[in-house]
């Protein structure tokens, strides 16, 4: 073989994604913290409506999802830059910021996307340990050095659930030399309702270094279509223009990101139909012995087994059952399977499981 990709990209552990099916069976999938209600049907009309385009290049720029999103939020279109998924505006942040040998800070079992995104330019993922499952604002600062060129937030965090509040992430902040980037990923915000959760686009108004990412993939159901979108300072905008791909998002997927944000119905079904079963999962979980659980804000719980072989016993209960969870041990947490919340039916079957493990 000739041929010879960078060195550093053999480091790379590919990311996994959840599982969809038992030995080829389709089950109960509750391995990626997608929407348990679907999608907006008002986003599936509009996607089935644009069907006939796809001959076309869609809207590069995607203007009018970019004003729709700015409408919404009341911000600036012309700081969002809209991308293939959240994980391609990673991508992008991080190959425009970061290069060889620097280095990249994520917290201990933050979302696998930082540490891969960072080993794809050849730069250093640096993993900080967490306290109590939870990014230690103390720890990442003491980290920084001056190779440092990124530190990832995800608040919430995947897959523990845990957050930053408005004053941690602030100290944070205020502690972070202003030529390093910090990158707020709030894929998972629109679930959230605590009233100490960092209002994100403030901070990003404030701080030219700060970047806040979200994605469509979650509250809005459409995570096969890949839309996820960054709010940023014009500086930073401006160079995402120029490096993502010039069609990096679907026309069709364009127009049922609009509709998805029209429809507030769905929105808020998907919002309370998750907040009512965190809740009565947590109240459950509390009888539980055998499982601990850490608070989550999001739309999937953490459960902690305590050992990998417990770990694995109920994971096979739970796929003899036909319901696949997120196995954590890229996380580093062997010890533990991720929860997404699901349908009412799926979510009463798994409490009946529950109990048999009690
Ligand atoms: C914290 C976090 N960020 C980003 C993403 C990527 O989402 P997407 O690329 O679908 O927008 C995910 C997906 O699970 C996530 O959990």
């Amino acid at each position: 073989m000739n041929l010879l990709a960078h060195s550093y990209l053999s480091s790379i552990k590919n990311y996994i994604p959840g599982k969809a099916a038992i030995d080829g069976r389709k089950a109960i999938k509750l391995s990626s913290n997608e929407n348990a209600l679907g999608a907006s049907p008002k986003a599936i009309e509009a996607y089935k409506n644009h069907a006939a385009e796809i001959f076309r290049y869609a809207d590069g720029s995607c203007l009018e999802l970019r004003e729709a999103i700015a409408e919404k939020n009341r911000i600036d279109a012309d700081r969002i830059v809209c991308g293939a998924g959240s994980d391609e505006i990673i991508a992008l942040l991080t190959s425009a910021f970061a290069f060889v040998d620097d280095e990249i800070i994520y917290s201990e079992h933050g979302f696998l996307m930082y540490p891969i995104s960072a080993q794809r330019v050849g730069a250093r993922p640096v993993k900080v340990a967490e306290k109590n499952l939870k990014a230690d604002v103390d720890a990442i600062i003491a980290a920084i050095t001056d190779k440092t060129k990124i530190i990832f937030i995800a608040n919430p965090n995947n897959p523990t659930g845990s957050y930053l509040t408005s004053f941690e992430l602030q100290q944070l902040i205020d502690h972070t030399p202003k030529n390093i980037l910090i990158v707020l990923d709030y894929a998972y915000a629109e679930f959230v309702e605590k009233s100490d959760y960092p209002n994100a686009i403030e901070l990003v108004d404030r701080y030219e270094n700060v970047v806040m990412t979200r994605t469509f993939s979650k509250i809005y159901g459409l995570a096969s279509l890949r839309i996820g979108w960054s709010y940023s300072s014009k500086y930073v905008a401006e160079i995402l223009n120029k490096i993502r791909g010039p069609f990096n998002v679907g026309g069709p997927a364009q127009f049922a990101a609009i509709a998805a944000l029209q429809d507030d119905e769905f929105f808020l079904r998907s919002k309370n139909h998750n907040k009512k079963w965190l809740e009565i999962f947590f109240a459950e979980l509390l009888k539980q012995q055998k499982i601990k659980t850490h608070p989550s804000i999001a739309n999937f719980i953490l459960l902690d087994f305590g050992s990998i072989d417990e770990c694995r016993k109920e994971n096979q209960q739970l796929l003899a059952h036909n319901i696949i969870f997120r196995e954590m041990g890229a996380y580093d947490l062997p010890h533990c399977l991720r929860m997404t919340i699901g349908t009412k039916e799926e979510n009463l079957k798994i409490l009946e499981i529950l109990k048999e493990i009690r």
